[in-house]
């Protein structure tokens, strides 16, 4: 196996951790972004060998920190793929969402990796085994309620991806968009949790998500995955009859709002 230097945004969060784990036990480099210096620190301490790993601090939310970031990674040290993990949500009907959140989460969620790719991408074209792998989600080609922000900086994500891999093709890199169902981490609120219980949405554990992601790096070529079943199925249904999801979607509506109303 190749050892790769692997730059993973969202390295504290719940599938960030999971990554970081399987990344340096499968024996790769890490370069952990975040936002909190001691949680990076404690990280990189609990990892397999910590001292083949660095950190830097950074808030992906603004467009400044993240060409000094980039910046940063370059004086380090080569590098060879990009997970752009880090990202946010938020849950509630739309016409109560602030414009400021809605703001911050294409910040995060589309424009971050976007930056990335883009400052990243001369020293990634350098590797014999570059990569990127985008973190998007069922919600980026399943508008669902109560989710309206969210959905559509997942969907403008997938769209980059698919873009950026069909631009790239004659390159010598591999661009990934891995797309979970629902996780169980801290970006789900109590109310979200609730309603996927009550709905009968299931939700992986962090690790599964890693080894997907494990699994991408030994492609040689682009691809897109969605994890889970019935969760994948519906996916290609939506894409080709969408109006048999918004049918199957109007049935659990009364619920869904009954969450988001009150979030
Ligand atoms: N959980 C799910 O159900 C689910 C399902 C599908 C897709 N996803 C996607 O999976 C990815 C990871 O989510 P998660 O479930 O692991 O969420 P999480 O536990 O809440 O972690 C989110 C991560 O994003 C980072 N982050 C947030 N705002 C940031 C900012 N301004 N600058 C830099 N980093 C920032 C956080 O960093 P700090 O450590 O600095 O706070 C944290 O590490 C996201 O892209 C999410 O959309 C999640």
């Amino acid at each position: 196996m190749t050892t790769l230097t692997i730059v993973l945004t969202g390295a504290c969060g719940g599938i960030g951790r999971a990554l970081a784990v399987a990344f340096a036990s499968a024996g790769h480099n890490l370069v952990l972004i975040g936002r909190n210096p001691d949680a990076l620190a404690a990280l990189r301490e609990g990892l397999e060998r910590p001292r083949s790993h660095r950190y830097i601090v950074a808030d992906l939310s603004s467009a400044e920190a993240i060409t000094e970031l980039c910046s940063d990674i370059a004086d380090g040290s080569a590098i060879d793929v990009l997970v752009n993990n880090a990202g946010t949500s938020s849950f509630g009907v739309f016409a109560e969402t602030d414009d400021a959140v809605v703001e911050h989460m294409f910040q995060l969620n589309v424009l971050a990796p976007m930056r990335l790719c883009k400052g990243l991408m001369p020293l990634l074209l350098k590797s014999r085994k570059a990569a990127v792998i985008n973190v998007g989600s069922g919600f980026g080609s399943i508008g669902f309620a109560g989710f309206t922000a969210y959905c559509a900086s997942k969907f403008g994500l997938r769209g980059f991806t698919e873009a950026l891999q069909r631009e790239l093709a004659n390159e010598n890199i591999a661009i990934h968009y891995l797309a979970p169902r629902a996780v169980n981490t801290a970006l789900n609120s109590d109310k979200v949790v609730a309603m996927n219980a009550e709905l009968g949405n299931a939700a992986d554990e962090p690790e599964v998500v890693a080894a997907a992601a494990l699994a991408m790096l030994q492609l040689n070529k682009s691809s897109n995955r969605y994890l889970g079943w019935p969760e994948r199925f519906f996916v290609r249904l939506n894409a080709l009859f969408p109006s048999i999801v918004s049918g199957a979607l109007k049935k659990q509506l009364a619920t869904i709002l009954r969450y988001a109303k009150s979030a």
